[in-house]
């Protein structure tokens, strides 16, 4: 496996970053996960646009211009000869002295892990998973925005601490004022009367490439959408609950705390949801063959 540090491609053994990195010092940057599907990145113009406005938002001059880095992620699947990946991008301040002035680190490190996609389990998708409403709230926008992909993840982490010992799957987040906000590594939706739900972007979340994509299949559809300022009641109240992110695509979650969801089933609008979501990556391959 070749890992892409700073320009050269190296084996894992020797892709070492400087333990004077801001990344690994303050947990100073950016990132993007992304999925390849037979060999193409899938929305690869919304994950770059999502990067650069990750690194405006914290003052970070990308190491190369947006369409390099765009060459730089297709080098990487093209050098391991990956068609089915998990690729994930990663910019953090650089290495530079101790001190929080990001002009300390004059370059930035810039990584690309790829490796072999391994789907989730079947069931899961079948069956649905389980969430829990964890105590940790989301950061609030005017203190670490989490529209910012950052890799400074504590926040996420300390959820997920809790998810884990609620024995759950995902764990949600609400924010601030106590409106449900995402997931610790996923966006949320729920659908009620056939009307589907979203928390809404002021809520504080960070607005999911596959979160978008879902929005625009549902329009398709011609389903009602409301983004909203969304109660844990009306959660738990709902006929259908699913989460998304690049590599779960859309999730059905048929648990929240103790409570079934609807019936306890995966329903109709989230298997339709999948079902065009499956159909878009088809349309982006064969784009992208023709
Ligand atoms: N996480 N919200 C949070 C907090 C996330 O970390 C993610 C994605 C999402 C969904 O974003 P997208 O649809 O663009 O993948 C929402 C990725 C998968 C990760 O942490 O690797």
């Amino acid at each position: 496996m070749l890992i892409y540090l700073d320009g050269h491609f190296v084996a894992k053994e020797q892709a070492l970053v400087s333990v004077f990195d801001h990344g690994f010092l303050y947990g100073d940057g950016i990132y993007e996960t992304m999925r390849a599907y037979g060999g193409t990145l899938f929305l690869l113009k919304k994950h770059l646009s999502r990067l650069k406005r990750s690194a405006d938002a914290i003052a970070l001059k990308l190491p190369l211009p947006i369409n390099k880095i765009g060459d730089a992620l297709i080098e990487s699947l093209n050098v391991n000869k990956l068609r089915e990946a998990y690729v994930r991008l990663h910019i953090s301040r650089g290495p530079g002295e101790i001190g929080l002035d990001p002009a300390l680190c004059p370059a930035p490190t810039m990584v690309i892990v790829t490796r072999p996609f391994h789907d989730y389990p079947a069931e899961y998708y079948e069956c649905g998973v389980a969430a829990a409403i964890v105590k940790t709230r989301r950061n609030h926008p005017l203190a670490l925005p989490p529209s910012v992909k950052a890799t400074n993840f504590l926040n996420n982490i300390l959820a997920k601490i809790e998810t884990i010992k609620a024995g759950a799957f995902e764990g949600i987040m609400l924010n601030w004022e106590g409106h449900v906000a995402e997931g610790t590594i996923s966006n949320i939706f729920m659908a009620k009367k056939g009307v589907l739900y979203t928390p809404h972007p002021d809520t504080g979340i960070l607005e999911g490439v596959t979160r978008d994509l879902v929005l625009r299949l549902a329009k398709k559809k011609k389903l009602p959408v409301k983004e909203i300022l969304l109660l844990p009641r009306s959660l738990y109240a709902a006929d259908e609950c699913f989460i998304t992110n690049t590599t779960m695509e859309i999730m059905p979650v048929t648990k929240i705390g103790k409570k079934a969801v609807g019936n306890g089933k995966p329903g109709p609008i989230t298997a339709t949801l999948l079902q065009a979501y499956k159909k878009e990556v088809l349309a982006c391959l064969k784009t992208q063959a023709s």
